[in-house]
């Protein structure tokens, strides 16, 4: 499973730092809505869903945080701390978010408007849903 993180690139002069984002540029789709978490919990864990057809980029932009990927073979752990990185994930990609420094600001950027219908909250409901995508990958070739 490969893990696509984005090292944007950074304006620092000596005023400090800017990071710029624009769709189709940085971003690999049209950003249709941004909404961040702050104030979590120091043993919350978030998440625990995936999308049907949504993409994201997750972007700690203070402090850190750990993301946990799952796509329904395989897992990986993602650690999130610099605000000029950003994580793709991809539609079909189980995730949950946890170990947020108190500090921490994440911040995600979707390529969609808020839809429920799009959720896959059940896990054994997505990994039917991986199962039968891949199972059309295979029939395609
Ligand atoms: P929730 O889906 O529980 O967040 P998580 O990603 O941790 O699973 O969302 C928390 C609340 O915020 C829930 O009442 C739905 C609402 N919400 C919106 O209204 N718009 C959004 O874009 C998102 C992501 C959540």
């Amino acid at each position: 499973m490969q893990v696509i993180k984005y090292a944007f690139q950074q304006h620092g002069d000596e005023r400090g730092q800017l990071v710029a984002l624009e769709e189709h540029k940085d971003i690999p789709f049209e950003i249709k809505r941004v909404y961040y978490m702050y104030d979590t919990g120091i043993d919350v864990h978030r998440g625990f869903h995936a999308h049907k057809s949504l993409e994201q980029i997750m972007i700690c932009i203070h402090g850190s945080c750990k993301v946990l990927l799952d796509n329904g073979k395989e897992k990986k752990v993602v650690f999130l701390e610099k605000p000029y990185e950003g994580l793709y994930i991809a539609n079909n990609m189980w995730r949950e978010m946890y170990d947020f420094s108190k500090d921490a600001v994440l911040m995600v950027l979707a390529s969609d408007y808020y839809d429920e219908k799009d959720y896959i909250r059940n896990y054994d409901e997505f990994l039917k849903t991986v199962e039968q995508y891949s199972k059309g990958e295979e029939a395609n070739k």
